[in-house]
């Protein structure tokens, strides 16, 4: 188990931040993960943890490391047949070229501000640094855009109303990653519709040949909107994730 630099979220706040290798699979040796962090100048260690594993919950507590959010995977089938679902007048979906990033990225700004992710959770990062955070994290995405993990746009006319980031992960699983609706949008059921568009064009590109293709999409456990949603998809809750922030500085 070896302490892993996380250099963007050093970058982004502006000390020393770390995550641990080998997290996932087994009890953490937290003296050594101490020294490392000791040796190398951490202000602060993120980590995420199966709900399950609550050994490594307890050693994690009693070193010191505080619960900052829980998050929540729904999979399902991605192949469906939805039907599409009926929209407001002047509403479209497209899929995001790199031109689009600049303006992906201050959507995601407006939509994340303050949202109740692990960053602004933890009262010592500052909450502009992760409001930052999600512009970057999505203006990344729209730049390094690929057939293989597209982003899709949801627009009234012109404007870009919401965005959707994807993946294709190494199970071949098609992973919904960040997704938003501005603020003057929202409550009209776009993200609803950008999901349902976002199924339908994956699944119509793979032309049936990933019959068995995964959806995966996950959030905050207290972001119960969208999790409406997805039910409503017929996507099922079945993993959850503690994350927790160790500070090594005053
Ligand atoms: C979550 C978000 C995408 C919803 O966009 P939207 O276009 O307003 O969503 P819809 O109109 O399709 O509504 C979706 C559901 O969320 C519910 N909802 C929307 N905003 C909500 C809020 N602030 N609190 C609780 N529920 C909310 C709606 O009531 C609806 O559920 P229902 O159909 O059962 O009534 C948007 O509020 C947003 O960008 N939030 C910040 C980023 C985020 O949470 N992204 C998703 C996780 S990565």
């Amino acid at each position: 188990m070896t302490l892993k630099i996380n250099a963007l979220e050093t970058r982004r706040f502006g000390m020393v931040c770390a995550g641990i290798d080998g997290m996932a699979s087994q009890l953490p040796d937290l003296a050594e993960v101490n020294r490392q962090a000791q040796m190398q100048g951490v202000a602060m260690i993120s980590v995420r943890v199966d709900v399950s594993a609550l050994d490594r919950v307890h050693t994690l507590e009693a070193d010191g490391y505080r619960l900052m959010d829980t998050l929540v995977y729904y999979n399902g089938n991605l192949a469906q047949d939805r039907p599409a679902l009926s929209l407001p007048t002047g509403i479209s979906f497209r899929v995001a070229t790199p031109q689009d990033a600049e303006a992906v990225g201050s959507l995601a700004r407006l939509c994340f501000k303050n949202y109740i992710g692990h960053y602004h959770s933890d009262p010592r990062l500052d909450s502009k640094a992760a409001d930052a955070a999600y512009a970057e994290w999505a203006e990344r995405s729209v730049r390094q855009v690929s057939a293989r993990d597209p982003v899709f746009l949801v627009l009234q006319g012109d404007d870009i109303a919401g965005f959707l980031t994807t993946r294709t992960r190494a199970d071949d699983a098609h992973e919904f990653v960040l997704n938003g609706v501005a603020p003057e949008y929202q409550g009209r059921g776009l993200y609803a519709a950008l999901l349902n568009a976002a199924a339908r064009m994956i699944d119509a590109e793979a032309q049936g040949q990933e019959p068995q293709a995964l959806l995966s999409i996950s959030t905050q456990i207290n972001n119960y909107g969208v999790q409406r949603v997805w039910a409503r998809m017929g996507l099922v809750h079945s993993q959850s994730f503690y994350t927790f922030h160790k500070w090594f500085t005053l």
